[in-house]
């Protein structure tokens, strides 16, 4: 599950975010941090989302199948009062998979979508529709897989005409991820997505990328509210969630923690991770002064 080439892309966010340090203070009347929010009309408990992950069950030898991993993923991530994702890969199966983990949860899920052929994408947008998913997007990011055109699965980069036209397609939230740039972001809002995961792909995509967290600011202040702006990569504690928060994420996304809570204990596992990281949001909300996730002030790090 590392990250390609050097992997300095996957280490680069886990270094952005260590680079963050807090400021503590504890004169203040914040002692029940709240961490509820909404996402695209969903009632959440916690800012923390599982992130899109396929091919797990190849990358962990076969332990759970597919289908296995991703129902504990979406029904862990509702049993912790979150929102799970599902995504697309080189065999069609992940797709159907993910789906029907979302479909057997009432569509309490978020799928993602290879950039493959208009078309593909429209197919499954329908599916995802019929599915009941909450919203929907593409990892864009994708677009240079060599796995999934050697396994006659083309993907590409799109332009916004060509991602407007299908994003006017469907009334679900639409969420672009994969955004690394503040002109990338402002392309995003331009072809009419809801909400952008700023990401590089837990750094397996295009080696020698920046961290989500260097370049999260920037596109914050790019797009300012007019879409609703998540991160991933490197997030592995409640106060790696809270950092990502006063950067102005408005919530945050977790890939590779929820495959040891998968393949550790199934759903059980998947909730308890989520579990752990709120407590600790929590926490580090208490010992910032930071009364409530939909707020987390800038200046709760520290700058030198
Ligand atoms: C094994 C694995 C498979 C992944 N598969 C997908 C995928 O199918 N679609 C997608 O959008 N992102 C995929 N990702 C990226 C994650 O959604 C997320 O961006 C990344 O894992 C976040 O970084 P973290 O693992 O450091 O938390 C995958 C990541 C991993 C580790």
């Amino acid at each position: 599950m590392g990250g390609t080439g050097t992997g300095a892309s996957f280490k680069a966010n886990i270094e952005a975010l260590a680079r963050y340090r807090f400021n503590m203070r504890t004169i203040h009347g914040v002692t029940e941090p709240e961490t509820a929010m909404t996402l695209f009309d969903c009632p959440l408990d916690t800012p923390i989302l599982a992130a899109p992950m396929t091919g797990t069950p190849y990358n962990m030898g076969g332990a759970l199948t597919e289908l296995e991993f991703i129902t504990a993923v979406i029904q862990g991530s509702r049993l912790a009062g979150s929102i799970g994702c599902s995504g697309d890969g080189a065999d069609p199966t992940m797709f159907d998979a993910g789906l029907k983990a979302i479909a057997g949860e009432n569509g309490w899920g978020i799928t993602f979508i290879k950039p493959r052929a208009h078309n593909e994408i429209v197919a499954r947008l329908r599916r995802a529709e019929a599915a009941g998913a909450r919203a929907v997007g593409i990892d864009i990011d994708g677009a240079g897989l060599v796995t999934m055109v050697l396994k006659g699965q083309p993907v590409s980069p799109k332009t916004v005409a060509e991602l407007r036209k299908v994003i006017a397609l469907t009334a679900l939230p639409f969420v672009l991820k994969g955004i690394m740039t503040p002109d990338e972001a402002t392309l995003a809002m331009e072809a009419g997505a809801k909400a952008i995961v700023v990401s590089n792909h837990g750094g397996r995509i295009l080696d020698h990328s920046p961290g989500a967290a260097e370049v999260l600011p920037a596109i914050v202040e790019a797009v300012g509210t007019s879409v609703t702006v998540l991160a991933d990569g490197g997030v592995r504690s409640g106060s790696d969630v809270l950092k990502l928060l006063a950067l102005g994420a408005r919530a945050v996304l977790v890939g590779r923690p929820l495959v040891v809570g998968a393949f550790g204990g199934g759903t059980d596992g998947v909730r308890t991770v989520l579990a752990r990281m709120t407590s600790e949001l929590r926490q580090a909300m208490i010992l910032t002064g930071c009364q409530s996730v939909q707020r987390v002030e800038a200046d709760i790090l520290y700058r030198t």
